[in-house]
């Protein structure tokens, strides 16, 4: 660790009031919303903010604002002890805070509130979780066989274009393989979507679905000159869930034929069909692939650039140890300690939801590093969660990507790994909101890289800002096969 921190033990610290301001009502929020997309940009926004009030938690307004927002006030918590209270479910509620002061329509949804907006206060919210993490329990066996089949698709995919064009881009062939893996997860192993009425384009209905309900909170990337245009179009109103009815009505079908076992056992669960239904789209298109679209990118990202010193230490690794244990099995997996820490470091570095917001159920005292702060009931809270992750007074050089961070001793440090909406020496439950899928998705990335590097000893990679705005965009600029292989 960095150097110790004295908030971490529960100690009295001086109690300050909580700088920054919203501005007047209207326009600080049309201002702080200019700085974020436009003037500073993201990362500009926070750091600029923490160094003027020289704190970690201050007061400030979040995208979208005007009109969307009905009140965009928040107070941010930007280091790894003051971020924790948004885990504190007894403390904070998380009703309708997904994407944070603004909730879309719930036309997008069949007219439900799905899962991940629930409180853990509403019974339907412990209904729901449960059920979902006893669906993911009864699928662990598939998980290692089915991953591996899609990723053999995935590689041969990679392999052929990178012969033809010298170069390809990871992301075409990973959000293909992330829907396959979810539609074949969610709906038994030896379905195939390409079979259902989405033929092979379901990718691209839950990405135009997506986008549409995420509008306010993006951005397209034009120049200046657009940037007033933009902001007035993207950020009024929100844009209405019809433009999507027919894409979201194809989904449902598809999801309510081919996941008839999966809805079946919902029933059994106490759950209502249709809205189960609707639950288990959202899941699917919000949750899984929207996760996994950002993940496999930023993960490849940092491993392809971390260079061929890594890869060799990496491929040394996994070779030696599936072949001593006779394959890629939960137990040998477990057995990779640099591979493992090369995920969690992934996950660290560039976490891949990284905004979360909580309401505060009462008044409360949080603690930053040096500081007490009081914030009244009802106030908004909001993480931007790199910059808890990249504290510098738990990571020691935690800008850099370090493989074997988390290696050894390192473990102590995972429990500052927020990515899943809780810490990473903690459990998904029905009594909280950390992601249900946290295993399974660290399991899935420590495969992609174990498939990886059994095919190739290095590779380089250029990166770019994705299409979508979630992620990476990840090209191959070279690809060495592994000579054993
Ligand atoms: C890399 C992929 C994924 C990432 C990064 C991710 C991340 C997260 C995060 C950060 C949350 C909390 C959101 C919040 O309340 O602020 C969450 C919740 C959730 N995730 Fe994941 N997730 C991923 C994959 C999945 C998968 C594969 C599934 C299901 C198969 C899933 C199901 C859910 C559900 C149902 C919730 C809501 C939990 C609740 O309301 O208590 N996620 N996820």
């Amino acid at each position: 660790m960095a150097s110790s921190s004295p908030s971490d033990g529960g100690s009295k610290l001086p109690l300050k009031s909580i700088p920054g301001t919203y501005g007047l009502r209207f326009f600080g929020a049309i201002s702080d919303r200019h700085d974020y997309f436009y003037r500073q940009g993201r990362d500009k926004f926070f750091s600029s903010r923490i160094q003027k009030y020289n704190s970690t938690v201050f007061r400030t307004n979040m995208p979208p604002g005007p009109f969307i927002s009905s009140d965009s006030r928040v107070i941010a918590v930007l280091d790894a002890i003051s971020f924790q209270i948004l885990f504190d479910n007894p403390k904070v509620e998380k009703r309708n805070v997904l994407d944070g002061t603004f909730m879309p329509s719930t036309a997008f949804t069949g007219g439900y509130r799905v899962c991940a907006f629930l409180d853990t206060s509403e019974p339907s919210h412990a209904l729901f979780k449960s059920f979902y993490l006893h669906f993911l329990a009864s699928q662990h066996h598939n998980f290692i066989p089915l991953f591996r089949d899609c990723l053999s698709e995935l590689f041969a995919g990679l392999d052929d274009k990178f012969s033809d064009k010298g170069k390809v881009s990871f992301n075409t062939f990973s959000d293909k393989m992330s829907f396959d893996f979810v539609f074949r997860l969610l709906c038994g192993p030896n379905s195939d979507p390409k079979n259902t009425e989405l033929g092979s384009n379901g990718y691209k209905l839950f990405e135009i679905w997506l986008a549409v309900q995420l509008a306010p909170l993006g951005s397209l990337g034009l120049p200046k000159i657009f940037n007033y245009v933009e902001d007035f179009l993207l950020r009024t109103l929100p844009l209405p869930a019809w433009m999507v009815k027919s894409d979201y009505k194809k989904l449902y079908h598809a999801f309510s034929k081919a996941a008839s076992a999966t809805l079946d056992e919902a029933e059994r669960f106490g759950l209502k069909r249709d809205e189960a239904c609707h639950n288990l789209v959202f899941m699917a298109g919000f949750n899984a692939y929207g996760g996994f679209k950002s993940q496999f990118p930023i993960l490849m990202k940092w491993v392809g650039s971390a260079g061929a010193g890594l890869h060799k230490d990496l491929a040394d690794e996994i070779r030696a140890i599936v072949k001593a244990e006779g394959g890629i099995t939960f137990a040998s997996l477990e057995k990779m300690t640099l591979t493992k820490s090369v995920v969690y470091e992934a996950l660290r570095i560039e976490p891949t939801v990284p905004y979360q917001y909580a309401k505060a159920r009462e008044d409360l005292v949080i603690q930053s590093h040096d500081a007490s702060y009081e914030i009244k009931k009802g106030e908004m809270i909001f993480g931007f969660q790199p910059f808890a992750t990249k504290d510098p007074f738990v990571f020691e050089n935690p800008e850099l990507f370090v493989g074997h961070r988390f290696v050894g001793e390192g473990d102590k440090l995972l429990k500052y790994v927020y990515w899943s909406n809780g810490r990473e020496t903690e459990e998904p439950s029905k009594d909280n909101k950390q992601c249900p899928a946290k295993n399974l998705v660290v399991l899935l990335c420590r495969i992609m890289l174990v498939e990886f590097f059994l095919r190739y000893d290095t590779c380089t990679v250029d990166v770019g800002k994705s299409s979508s705005n979630l992620g990476a965009s990840v090209t191959f600029t070279s690809l060495t096969k592994s000579s054993s292989h």
